[in-house]
């Protein structure tokens, strides 16, 4: 789903006029502070309806507004002009999404225009928190099956009731006999869907890393979040004890996580930040890839400082990947003219300059 015309309003420093993307490559050049990434973060915003920068929207709205708002419109394989997407949100709490005239969820809301976002904070997919990495999975689980969402909500609320009788110390057994049944009949579908997410990514992350890091093997494994040749249900049984003395639940797939290694060891302690930019990226593209394969359409990628941390012929090789990728990619960079030389002459391509937070067409 191209977006075909972006109107961004009370955002950061934003002052940019409705204008119209290329329908496959956008470069948006300018200074350190001019409003790059929040022209990305405005994009994000538009298919989340939250930043990727920040989770308190007070930072993302423009200082002295009470909302932001991105107006855009779409094109979709259900009718033969660009339909409108709104979304905005106040500081007071509401959040209006609009779609060819009709109020859309989150849920709906994302799967309509999935994105996939390359930024400095990506690198945390390597050396962050096990609960970047399962977002990561579960973004990839969420757009490849519709039944999904329900295994995540239903595994979450057990989680939530079983911590939550941990904690207060009411461990009446029979109630929490119940949400055990729930936690591990969700819990191991979750995983199950997981796992076979994870497998179908792996080809297409190696494929893709074998072009932009050459011979550089990276190994990935997904662990489940307990020992994974016992039976959840067992685990359970025995970590009872010291679950009701800690006050929550101690394993299970809400400690799921990826495992990166690279010539034996921790592959965040053996990559140069270069090696790490193109990792990241690997799976991030791998990820994107994957969804076209299996929703028969594009994701937008949003990626911002393209050529920092890579030299130009790791930078052309990126660049190349996107151009033959088919996708919509917003791409950012200080320089004008560091990326301009690398698309051949028949993509549809778009140049753009930020000079303090106004945007000009080049
Ligand atoms: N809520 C806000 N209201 C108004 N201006 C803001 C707000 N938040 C940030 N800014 C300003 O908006 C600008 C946007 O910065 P942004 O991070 O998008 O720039 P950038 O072009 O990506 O810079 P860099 O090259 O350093 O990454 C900055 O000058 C910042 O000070
Ligand atoms: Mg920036």
């Amino acid at each position: 789903m191209p977006i075909t015309e972006l109107q961004i309003s009370r955002i950061r420093n934003l002052q940019t006029p409705v204008f119209s993307p290329a329908s496959r490559i956008n470069i948006i050049s300018g200074q350190n502070g001019s409003g790059k990434t929040s022209i990305l973060e405005a994009i994000h915003f538009l298919s989340t309806t939250r930043s990727f920068r920040t989770t308190e929207l007070r930072h993302l709205v423009s200082q002295g507004e009470q909302s932001a708002l991105v107006f855009s419109r779409v094109e979709s394989s259900s009718s033969t002009h660009p339909l409108a997407l709104g979304v905005e949100r106040t500081l007071d709490g509401d959040v209006r999404v609009r779609f060819d005239g009709r109020s859309l969820d989150s849920a709906e809301l994302a799967s309509l225009l999935p994105v996939q976002v390359l930024y400095s904070g990506t690198f945390e997919l390597l050396d962050g928190s096990p609960s970047v990495r399962r977002q990561f999975i579960d973004w990839g689980g969420f757009h490849a099956d519709p039944a999904f969402i329900t295994l995540w909500r239903g595994f979450r609320r057990a989680l939530k009731q079983r911590n939550s009788l941990l904690k207060y110390g009411k461990i009446d057994r029979f109630q929490m006999q119940v949400w055990d049944r729930e936690f591990v009949s969700y819990g191991e579908l979750l995983t199950q869907h997981r796992q076979a997410y994870i497998a179908a990514l792996l080809p297409e992350f190696k494929r893709i890393l074998s072009v932009l890091l050459g011979d550089v093997e990276v190994e990935l494994k997904f662990h489940s979040g307990w020992d994974s040749k016992r039976e959840l249900m067992a685990v359970l049984a025995d970590q009872f004890p010291r679950e009701a003395a800690q006050g929550f639940t101690l394993s299970g797939p809400q400690r799921a996580d990826l495992r990166f290694r690279c010539g034996g060891v921790n592959a965040a302690d053996r990559l140069s930040r270069g090696q790490k930019k193109l990792v990241v990226s690997a799976l991030r593209l791998a990820q994107g890839q994957l969804f076209r394969q299996k929703a028969d359409r594009p994701c937008i990628y949003l990626i911002d400082d393209l050529p920092s941390e890579l030299d130009e012929p790791h930078a052309r090789l990126f660049c190349q990947f996107l151009e033959r990728s088919q996708d919509q990619c917003f791409i950012t960079c200080v320089e004008p003219d560091t990326l301009t030389e690398f698309w051949s002459p028949d993509t549809d391509l778009a140049l753009f300059h930020l000079d303090a937070g106004h945007l000009l067409s080049r």
